[in-house]
C-alpha cells in the first residue's frame, strides 16, 4: 500500500473530533475554495464538495493519490483506446459513442467509420418511425416496449424518465425482470398492431431478456401476421438476431468496447432517441462529450470527475462509511440511484486487483438512494440521528421545468439545501434543552425528551448544482459518474470494466431450474434442495 493511504488515515486520525463546521471558521475562503465549476459553454456545472471534513492537507493528500496512481496516464490510455479491459482484453470505449467527430483505432482500425453509420442508421429508422414512415401492422408506432436488463435497461429507462418533457415521439415502456408480472403489466392495454419491441441485449443470450422477448414475440403473432416486423434489436450478436428472425435493417450493433453500463450512449440508447428525437439525443450525447472534454483536459485540482471521486475515496476508504446516498431533489431522476448502483457496484465491487492479488483496501461502497423529498419522510431520520454517517450527494437544477410551479421548485431547493445544512450543523443538546424547556418540560422529563432531539451533526455531503435537466446536463451528470467510477477504480488499482460477480448466480439458475421442476439435480446443499422441495409441495 502506498504510504500516501498511510498518510491519509494519519490525517484523518489527527482531524479526531473536529467538525466541518471548524473547517469554516477556520477558513473564510472554503465556500467557495472548496466549491468547483465547470464552465461547458452552457450553463455550467457547481460541484459543492466544501460540506466534508476533506481540508487542505487531505485535498492535497488527496490529489497526491490520485497523481501517484497515474489517473492522468490511465485517462489517456482509456480515451486512446488502449485495452485497460485487461481481464476481458478489451478496450473501453463507451467515449466514442458521444464523440460521433473524434478519431480513435483499436488493433490499429479506425472504429469511428462503424460508428457514426450506426448512429446514423439509428436516425433514420428513429425518423422513419416519428413520421409514421415506418407503420406498424394496425398504424402509425404509439408504444415502444425495451426488453432488456442490466445496462441493457438501466441507461435508457433512467434517461426516458429524466427527459419526460421532452418526449414527443412514442411512449416508451421498458420490461427487465423474468418475472412474469413485469411484461404481463407492461403489454397489459397495449395496441400489438402499433408497438414496437426493441430487444436489447448485447450478448442476445441473457435468459431473463431471451424470455421476455419470446413471450413479446408470442403476444404479437396472436394479433399480427408478422410479428418479427414490429421487432428491432440493439445487439453486437447479429447471427442470433438473425435467428430470433429480426430483419438485418433493424438491428443496430455495437463492439465488445462498449460495455453494458456503459451503453446508453449508442444503439441501447434508441428507447431514448425515439422518444425525444434524434436531435435531442444528440444534446445528450454533446453533454457526455463536454464532460469528456473538460475530464480530459482540466487539471486534477479541477478536475470534477477527479475531485468526486476523491471525496467518495476519502469517505469509503479513509473514514470507513461503508455506504453513500445519492439524492437527487428532482423526481425525473427517479431511477438515477438505481442506474449508478449498477454503474458503481458492478464497476468497482471488486476483491481483487488486477494483477490478481487480493486488494488490501476495501473495494467499492454500497451506493443508494431516492429523489428528494420523498427520501426525507423515510429514510433521513438514519442519515441524520443512525449511528453510521452516510455521505450523502444531492443533485440539484436551479429551474424546473414547470414555469407555472416555479414554486414547487423553490420549496424543493430550499428542502435539499436545509438538509446538507442540517447534516452538518445538526443540534446541539443544549439548544434542544432549550427547545424542551420553551415547551414547558423540566427536571429528568426534560433531558430525556431533549437526548431524542439531538442532531450529532457534522454529516457530510456534497452537491451539484445545474441548470435545469435538459438533455446535455443530463448527458454531463451521467458522464460525470462514468469517469469518477473510473478514477476510483484507477486509484484503488482494479478492472472497472468487467463484472464475473454475476456468473456464478447465473450458472446456477440454470441447474436450480430442473430441481424446481422435479427433474432432480443432484449437487445442491441440503437447504437448497429443501427449499425447491417445498416450493414443489406449494405450488401442488
Ligand atoms: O448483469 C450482468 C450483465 O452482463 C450486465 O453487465 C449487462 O448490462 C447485463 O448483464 C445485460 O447483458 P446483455 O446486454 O448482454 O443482455
Amino acid at each position: 500500500m502506498s504510504d500516501i493511504w498511510t498518510r491519509l488515515k494519519t490525517h484523518r486520525d489527527a482531524q479526531g473530533e473536529g467538525r466541518i463546521s471548524d473547517l469554516f471558521d477556520a477558513d473564510p475562503a472554503r465556500a467557495t475554495a472548496f466549491c468547483t465549476e465547470v464552465d461547458d459553454g452552457a450553463e455550467g456545472l457547481v460541484f459543492d464538495w466544501s460540506k466534508t471534513m476533506i481540508d487542505t492537507g487531505a485535498r492535497d493528500l488527496l490529489i497526491e493519490l490520485a497523481r501517484e496512481a497515474q489517473v492522468e496516464a490511465r485517462r489517456e490510455a482509456m480515451f486512446s483506446g488502449e485495452k485497460i479491459n485487461e481481464t476481458e482484453g478489451r478496450a473501453v470505449l463507451h467515449t466514442a459513442l458521444r464523440n460521433l467527430d473524434g478519431a480513435v483505432r483499436v488493433d490499429g482500425q479506425d472504429v469511428m467509420p462503424a460508428v457514426r453509420e450506426t448512429h446514423e442508421r439509428m436516425k433514420a429508422f428513429a425518423r422513419d418511425i416519428r413520421s409514421g414512415a415506418y407503420r406498424g401492422q394496425g398504424g402509425n408506432i404509439t408504444d415502444v416496449v425495451n426488453i432488456g436488463i442490466g445496462g441493457s435497461d438501466l441507461g435508457p429507462y433512467m434517461a426516458a424518465l429524466a427527459l419526460a418533457p421532452y418526449h414527443d415521439g412514442p411512449r416508451t415502456h421498458f420490461v427487465s425482470n423474468v418475472d412474469g408480472a413485469d411484461i404481463a403489466d407492461t403489454l397489459k392495454g397495449l395496441d400489438p398492431a402499433t408497438t414496437l419491441v426493441i430487444v436489447a441485449s448485447k450478448t442476445f443470450t441473457t435468459i431473463e431478456t431471451m424470455t421476455n422477448a419470446r413471450t413479446a414475440r408470442d403476444w404479437m403473432a396472436a394479433t399480427v401476421a408478422e410479428p418479427a416486423a414490429q421487432f428491432a434489436a440493439l445487439s453486437s450478436a447479429l447471427d442470433k438476431t438473425a435467428n430470433f428472425g429480426i430483419d438485418a435493417s433493424r438491428v443496430f450493433g455495437f463492439e465488445d468496447w462498449v460495455g453494458g453500463r456503459y451503453s446508453v450512449w449508442g444503439p441501447i440508447g434508441l428507447s431514448v432517441m425515439l422518444a425525444v428525437g434524434p436531435g435531442r439525443f444528440d444534446e445528450f450525447l454533446a453533454g457526455g462529450a463536454a464532460m469528456d472534454a473538460h475530464f480530459r483536459a482540466a487539471p486534477l485540482e479541477r478536475n470534477l470527475p477527479v475531485l468526486l471521486a476523491l471525496t467518495g475515496i476519502w469517505h469509503h476508504q479513509i473514514c470507513g462509511y461503508p455506504t453513500r446516498a445519492v439524492l437527487p431533489y428532482d423526481n425525473r431522476l427517479l431511477r438515477l440511484p438505481a442506474y449508478l448502483q449498477q454503474l458503481e457496484m458492478e464497476s468497482n465491487g471488486k476483491r481483487v486487483a488486477m494483477d490478481g492479488s487480493d486488494l488490501t483496501l476495501p473495494s467499492g461502497p454500497v451506493v443508494w438512494g431516492e429523489p428528494g423529498t420523498n427520501g426525507q419522510h423515510a429514510f433521513y431520520q438514519l442519515i441524520h440521528q443512525g449511528t453510521m454517517p452516510v455521505p450523502c450527494e444531492f443533485i440539484l437544477a436551479a429551474r424546473g421545468h414547470e414555469e407555472e410551479l416555479a414554486h414547487h421548485h423553490v420549496l424543493l431547493a430550499a428542502n435539499c439545501l436545509a438538509q446538507s445544512e442540517a447534516l452538518m450543523r445538526g443540534r446541539t443538546l443544549k439548544e434542544a434543552r432549550a427547545l424542551m424547556a420553551a415547551k414547558g418540560l423540566e427536571g429528568a422529563e426534560l433531558d430525556r425528551q431533549a437526548r431524542h432531539r439531538v442532531f450529532p451533526g457534522n454529516r457530510p455531503s456534497t452537491t451539484l448544482l445545474i441548470g435545469q435537466l435538459t438533455p446535455f446536463a443530463l448527458g454531463q451528470i451521467v458522464a460525470l459518474y462514468e469517469h469518477r467510477v473510473f478514477v476510483e477504480g484507477v486509484i484503488l488499482g482494479i478492472n472497472s470494466f468487467d463484472q464475473w460477480g454475476v456468473e456464478l448466480g447465473k450458472e446456477l439458475a440454470l441447474k436450480v431450474e430442473p430441481l424446481l421442476k422435479g427433474e432432480g439435480a443432484p449437487g445442491h446443499d441440503p437447504s437448497t434442495e429443501n427449499l425447491a422441495s417445498r416450493f414443489r409441495q406449494m405450488r401442488g
